[in-house]
């Protein structure tokens, strides 16, 4: 008989979550867990979830609820809550999902092997969530070197290089559930873009929630985002590098000219304003003003041929005036971005704009008007981005292949060099393309994708 446990992972959040997901697998393969996709044949289950607004925490519990009818069909079965959620909730998981057995911090990964041993001792509840003080879990992998179990599509993977975040604006749960910013020796991030690269990849994100801050913190070293763009670079087989999310206080001009110089560099930049208004700017600590984001994007609109600039925006943030609003509104059209993440403002534990939104009852804007405003800064978005991509039509564009479009299987998808998706028919072998670059006439604009023709 197959000794083979399974494990059916599921991954909410962002790319960092999905690596950390990737790395869970691989340190469970070593326990003797196989990867599948269908939780209720699974032994293990495991949700990393998501801290960021009031939503993913609530999908994280309703999940687990799902799973605990799964548990009482089969009662050997093991939960456990990995991620940010698990970082912050800590104990307080077991009150509210006593069915959990397991809580594991975003520091604890390292933990995770042990853990589910315990756990399948029939240890009720058990926990990890400490900080880690000297050691970043960078350190604890480069010690055993886990091959992650990756779970993309062969061609394009995510390398975490920077953990944490030192900047506290004063709406986001980030520095409280990933502690504070560390970065990962070149030397490592080099070995697995290596050994990426070996194993066919052809593109690799870096990483980090400001991935531009990469080397700050280093004290041995003078070592930056842009040094470590040249020697991922010089790796053979790589042939796209892209890097995710910039803040605009680290995006140096070295970065900037690396991009624009480096070959292998893709065309695009992920750089959130978040408000584009001074005084929501301020409260939401950010550290900038508006002009000084318009400095940076005009900066790399001219230095850069054929960039997409991407961003991220909250609407309804404690205090926003129309007026203030309307400065984002404003903002997107200034920057010339082709698209941006939105959200409206959800109050988080712990973080300060939280508090002044109970504080200031008059100064909380209503669910109705956060809704309001998040359509109409869609609508404005839309609208660039579509405006935009009609400049392609009739333009000839190398995409990497990725696998067949998600609506239409009988076309490919892939990406730009500056990130925009297209689609494309083909009378050649779909599967024979997956991993190349191609070149695709482009036949049809779309709001945020192309249409075209390899
Ligand atoms: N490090 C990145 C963003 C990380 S979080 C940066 O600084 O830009 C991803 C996005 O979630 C943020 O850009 C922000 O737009 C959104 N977000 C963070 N906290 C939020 C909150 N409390 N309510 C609504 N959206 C939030
Ligand atoms: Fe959150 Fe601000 Fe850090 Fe981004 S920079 S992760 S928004 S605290
Ligand atoms: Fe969410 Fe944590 Fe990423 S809160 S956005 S999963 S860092």
């Amino acid at each position: 008989m197959s000794t083979l446990r399974k494990i059916y992972v599921e991954t909410l959040g962002c790319q960092m979550n999905e690596a950390d997901s990737e790395l869970m697998l691989g340190l469970l393969a070593r326990e003797g867990f196989a990867p599948t996709s269908d939780p209720e044949s699974a032994d293990l289950l495991i949700l990393n979830t998501c801290q960021i607004r009031e939503q993913a925490t609530g999908k994280a519990f309703s999940q687990l609820g799902r799973w605990a009818k799964l548990k009482r069909k089969r009662p050997h079965m093991k939960i456990a809550m990995a991620g940010c959620t698990a970082q912050q909730a800590g104990d307080s998981v077991f009150k509210r999902a006593p069915y959990v057995d397991i809580v594991m911090g975003t520091q604890n990964i390292h933990d995770l092997p042990k853990l589910v041993r315990r756990a399948f001792d029939d240890e009720r509840h058990v926990i990890a969530v400490d900080r880690q003080k000297e050691k970043s879990t960078f350190d604890y992998f480069d010690q055993v070197s886990i091959p992650q179990v990756r779970q993309d599509n062969g061609v394009s993977a995510w390398v975490t290089i920077i953990e944490g975040c030192n900047y506290f604006c004063t709406y986001c749960v980030v520095p409280y559930t990933r502690g504070r910013q560390i970065s990962r020796k070149p030397e490592s991030i080099l070995d697995e873009v290596q050994r990426l690269a070996e194993a066919g990849y052809k593109e690799v994100t870096l990483l980090g929630q400001t991935v531009d801050a990469y080397g700050h913190d280093f004290n041995d070293r003078r070592y930056d985002l842009a040094d470590l763009f040249e020697a991922v670079n010089a790796i053979d087989g790589i042939e796209r590098i892209r890097f995710s999310t910039s803040h605009p206080l680290d995006l140096s001009d070295r970065i900037i000219q690396a991009v624009a110089d480096l070959p292998k560099l893709m065309e695009h930049i992920h750089i959130p304003m978040q408000s584009g208004d001074n005084d929501v700017l301020h409260r939401m600590r950010r550290g900038h003003k508006a002009d000084e984001y318009f400095t940076l994007t005009d900066k790399i609109h001219d230095r850069i041929t054929d960039v997409s600039i991407t961003g991220d925006y909250i609407v309804g943030f404690p205090g926003e005036s129309n007026e203030q609003f309307m400065n984002s509104v404003y903002s997107v059209g200034r920057s010339g971005l082709y698209m941006a993440n939105t959200a409206v403002y959800s109050a988080r534990l712990q973080t300060p704009a939280a508090i002044w939104e109970t504080r200031y009852e008059d100064q909380a804007v209503s669910d109705e008007l956060k809704q309001e405003r998040l359509q109409t800064l869609n609508e404005v978005v839309r609208k660039q981005a579509a405006s935009q991509n009609l400049a392609y039509e009739g333009q000839t564009v190398e995409v990497l292949v990725e696998g067949p479009s998600r609506r239409n299987p009988q076309r490919l998808s892939g990406r730009m060099r500056n990130n925009r998706m297209v689609n494309f028919d083909t009378d050649q072998a779909p599967a024979s393309l997956v991993g190349q670059l191609v070149n695709v006439n482009i036949v049809e604009a779309n709001d945020f994708s192309l249409l075209g023709k390899l």
